[in-house]
């Protein structure tokens, strides 16, 4: 049931809502998003995630046809078949941010125009004021910069600069990182293309985006759950969004807006088989999503095994995200133990991993008496700390020195017994 929709053939949907889960004063968005399922047949576990497809913002895709001069009604080959300017750059190409082809391709993308301009550079001026005898004279230096009272000031030369931008993967990394197709029409006026597919035949196609659902498809029927973070910054003086998250926050009408959803199976990120079996949560941030969905699952199974989580995220005021349900779970002994890490409300940071080592021999005893230990939310920091607070708190309490502890984590407990997962982006 369900199996006919996916990333190709994604099932449209609307959402029922999509609170801001932050406290007043917060600095950062995260939001809970109801997707749903309507009439698709579609089904999940807990652990499982969503796939959704965005779409760009109507203000930049407008921006972006009319700094290309094109007419947005005229039709286009896409790779979604034949559809107007504006809607193949709404529904089918990612145009939020530079891709690196379009950016080694600049040099050769500028306007023959612009490459062969002659460039004619004055090297030596003398002028002679006859009536007050004064002369002011200056020779070009060959450190760079130009005289105050050089005739032309500006060094702008497009081919030259796009030399610089593309002088190595550094230099284009740094250029991608802050910009979109509408700064880069900017930043070279003489970037020109002949016709609309040339410039589409640049792009990437738009990708679907991957959400950890946070829902128990039980607690919640027909629907999917999210705990989304907002991606939001600002470069040269304009606010922007990341696609997806900019997408579902600011364009998303709920009950009104269609978009494509599909689903993305774990393979082992599941619950035990054994609801007797003690499992042990580790999700600061976003990372708390899927664990919201398995404790939603183990009360409804009246699964007996205990459930301890570690969630934190910057402020207890502002970032306890699902505050009233986990005091719930805590009261009716569905959350054996709840250990909050807030790294800015005291001075020193503290992380989950810290409160881990705080709790080191306990973790080792439930563990060591064959508890699942899973990890979800950051793959590039939080993940890597808690991994090596995991190996310490072995070899600590496990009675292993450094390497037989760290085989124990990483072959044990992740590859033989399959009971250290991870869901980490
Ligand atoms: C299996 C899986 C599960 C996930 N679950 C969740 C979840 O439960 N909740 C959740 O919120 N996310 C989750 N994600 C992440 C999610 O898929 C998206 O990557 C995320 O929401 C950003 O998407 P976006 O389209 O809004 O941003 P994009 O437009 O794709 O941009 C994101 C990129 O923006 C860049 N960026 C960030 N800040 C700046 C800045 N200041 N300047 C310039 N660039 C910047 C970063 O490089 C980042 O990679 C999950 C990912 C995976 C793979
Ligand atoms: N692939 C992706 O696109 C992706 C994946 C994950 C996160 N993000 C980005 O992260 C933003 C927020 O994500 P999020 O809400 O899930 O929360 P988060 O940024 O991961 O932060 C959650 C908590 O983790 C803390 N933290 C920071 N470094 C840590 C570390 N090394 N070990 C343990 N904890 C650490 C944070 O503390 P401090 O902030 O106080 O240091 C905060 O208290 C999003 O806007 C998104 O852009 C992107």
């Amino acid at each position: 049931m369900g199996t006919e929709w996916n990333l190709k053939n994604p099932y449209l949907t609307t959402i029922s809502e999509k609170d801001v889960l932050n406290g007043p004063g917060a600095t950062k968005e995260t939001r809970h998003v109801s997707i749903l399922l309507g009439d698709s047949g579609l089904t999940y576990r807990a652990g499982d995630a969503i796939g959704i497809i965005p779409e760009n913002p109507k203000d930049i895709v407008e921006k972006l046809i009319e700094l290309l001069g094109f007419n947005p009604s005229q039709e286009v080959e896409s790779h979604s078949g034949k559809v107007t300017l504006y809607n193949a750059l709404k529904k089918d190409y990612e145009i939020h941010r530079l891709n690196k082809k379009f950016v080694k391709a600049l040099p050769g993308l500028l306007s023959d125009d612009s490459g062969s301009l002659i460039e004619i550079q004055l090297v030596k001026s003398e002028r002679n004021n006859v009536t007050k005898n004064t002369s002011d004279s200056w020779e070009l230096s060959t450190d760079g910069d130009l005289p105050a009272n050089y005739p032309i000031q500006s060094k702008n030369n497009p081919s030259a600069k796009a030399e610089i931008i593309t002088k190595d993967n550094d230099a284009i990394e740094d250029y991608i990182w802050s910009r979109d197709y509408i700064d880069a029409l900017q930043d070279f006026p003489s970037l020109n293309f002949d016709t609309p597919e040339d410039f589409l035949s640049q792009l990437d196609k738009i990708k679907g985006r991957l959400y950890s659902i946070a829902s128990s498809p039980d607690a919640h029927p027909g629907e999917v759950q999210l705990t989304i973070a907002i991606v939001r910054y600002n470069h040269h003086n304009r606010d922007r969004a990341g696609l997806c998250t900019g997408y579902l926050a600011d364009d998303v009408e709920v009950g009104k807006t269609k978009f494509g959803v599909y689903m993305s199976p774990t393979k082992s990120f599941l619950l035990p088989d054994d609801g007797s079996t003690n499992i042990i949560m580790v999700g600061p941030g976003t990372g708390i999503a899927p664990f919201r969905a398995f404790i939603e699952q183990r009360e409804i199974d009246k699964s007996t095994g205990k459930n301890w989580l570690f969630f934190g995220d910057q402020h207890e005021a502002t970032e306890y995200y699902y505050k009233s349900q986990i005091k719930g779970w805590l009261d009716n002994g569905v959350l054996h133990d709840f250990t909050t890490a807030w790294s800015r409300d005291q001075a020193e940071k503290i992380y989950v991993q810290n409160r881990m080592l705080e709790h080191g021999k306990e973790i080792w005893e439930w563990i060591n008496d064959g508890a699942y230990f899973y990890v979800c939310g950051d793959k590039n920091y939080m993940a890597k700390d808690v991994h090596a607070a995991l190996i310490q708190i072995c070899s600590e309490y496990g009675g292993m020195n450094s390497d037989e502890a760290t085989e124990y984590v990483t072959q044990t407990l992740m590859k033989e017994e399959k009971r250290y997962l991870r869901d980490v982006y």
